[in-house]
């Protein structure tokens, strides 16, 4: 996409279109913000609970850090242009840049590193329920650590956001995998020949749920795609995902298979976590990002109406294609849209009123001094305070204080600076009391 020719001087009029957020983005007026912090302090309580460090990266960024070429539709949906001679993308996730950001002081970072962050991703995608082209995605990403204690710690923090934000226990579950179990299988049959085509399989067989078994069978199969696999082969890749028991996958994979000890031991952790109800071994969830190496792990409202809640899973080959040393990674991203959905129809979203402690009123200009000093105490005092501006009527003033969720107002009027007092209402229980005009 080429950078638009700038409009110069033309001051005709805008035409309608920009009179609206584009689509798929959203403004947020002060009670979606409100909402949104309610959310993201959620977010942030859980993450420091688990001993999370925040972090964040530019919303823009160099398009070549999110471009594979694995046929993944994240690639097909960046938002990109080149400008000045640079290829710049907006980001569509925040995991490419994590890495970026661990590569760049690798020495210097103490592993197992846990971080967090809440970026703002847009992917140019077909709009549907919770699923927009602007989206916030709360990441907890765990650097530097092989083992499957790791993955458990992440779910298990999943699992206690889902709680702190109210739903019940059986509302979301998370089903597991592993790509690396999956790959072990095929790396023996169908991809003996050419094992690096796994990442763009795991990419096509992810489209299953949206374009069914037929449309799957025949990206695996197209002989001028990135699979090309004879079609009882593709056939044989399909029949494997319909395993959803773990003692199932127990009966097929190898005795020794280390991937399967690997999601045994996961299991066992979550249990331990006391969570073993709330999750289940899926074989046809295998992400749709080409990075995943090992368990990948996604989490679905139980009426499966919405996309997912939340999506992750082991990269532990990303950092060295960016060429760093080799370092295990896992992690996950959580829509901010779908989890709204999700508690809107749960009715778990909290009435969030605007809170204020005081409204300072001055009567008129000659009183307006008096009013800069009470609010400056009040503020001073760490206290909320909205001056009233202009010369508006009592009545209008008390009603917008109101609206405002005020728990007092201060009234000045030219009787009350005269005697260098204050008139404070109590806006619940009516009482009324008057203060000396701080000096
Ligand atoms: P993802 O599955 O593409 O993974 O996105 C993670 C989550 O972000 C999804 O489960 C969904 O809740 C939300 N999400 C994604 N796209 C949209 C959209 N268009 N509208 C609304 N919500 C959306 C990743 O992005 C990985 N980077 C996650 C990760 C972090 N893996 C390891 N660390």
């Amino acid at each position: 996409m080429e950078a638009p020719s700038q409009p110069g001087c033309d001051t005709g009029p805008v035409s309608k279109e920009p009179l609206q957020a584009p689509r798929g983005t959203r403004d947020f007026y002060p009670e979606d913000l409100r909402l949104r912090n309610w959310l993201f302090e959620h977010f942030r309580a859980t993450a420091a609970l688990f001993g999370f460090e925040e972090i964040d990266a530019p919303v823009l960024e160099h398009a070549e850090l999110f471009i594979r070429k694995a046929g993944e539709e994240i690639v097909d949906q960046l938002y990109h242009f080149t400008l000045h001679d640079r290829h710049l993308a907006l980001r569509p996730e925040i995991t490419p840049q994590i890495a970026r950001m661990v590569a760049a002081r690798r020495g210097a970072l103490r592993l197992p590193l846990r971080w967090f962050s809440i970026p703002q991703c847009w992917r140019y995608e077909r709009m549907s329920r919770g699923r927009r082209r602007e989206h916030y995605q709360w990441n907890m990403d765990i650097w530097g650590e092989p083992g499957v204690a790791a993955e458990a710690e992440l779910i298990a923090s999943v699992f206690h956001l889902l709680d702190r934000l109210g739903l019940e226990r059986g509302d979301v579950m998370v089903r597991i995998n592993s790509r690396a179990l999956l790959e072990e299988t095929l790396r023996e049959t169908v991809l003996a020949k050419r094992p690096e085509v796994f990442p763009a399989l795991c990419i096509a067989i992810d489209k299953l749920g949206k374009i069914g078994e037929d449309a799957v069978v025949e990206l695996l199969r197209d002989p001028k795609g990135l699979v090309g696999l004879p079609v009882e082969d593709a056939r044989f890749v399909l029949s494997f995902l319909k395993l959803r028991d773990i003692a199932e996958a127990q009966k097929i994979a190898r005795a020794d298979s280390p991937a399967l000890a690997e999601i045994t031991r996961l299991f066992e952790l979550i249990d331990a976590y006391g969570h073993a109800d709330r999750i289940a071994f899926d074989a046809s969830i295998v992400r749709g990002l080409a990075y995943y190496t090992g368990i990948v792990f996604e989490a679905f409202d139980s009426g499966r109406e919405l996309r997912a809640v939340c999506g992750g899973g082991r990269y532990d080959h990303l950092l060295e294609t960016l060429g760093g040393p080799a370092t295990p990674a896992v992690g996950f991203g959580f829509g901010d849209s779908v989890i709204a959905e999700l508690l809107s129809e749960k009715k778990r979203l909290p009435e969030l009123p605007r809170s204020l402690d005081a409204v300072v009123y001055a009567f008129s200009e000659a009183e307006r001094a008096a009013a800069v000093r009470v609010a400056r105490a009040l503020r001073a005092d760490n206290r909320s305070v909205e001056l009233v501006l202009g010369e508006p009527r009592l009545k209008r003033v008390m009603a917008d204080a109101d609206r405002a969720g005020a728990r007092e107002i201060h009234l000045l009027g030219p009787d009350e600076v005269a005697r260098g007092e204050v008139l404070i209402r109590d806006l619940t229980s009516g009482e009324q009391r008057s203060e000396p005009i701080p000096e």
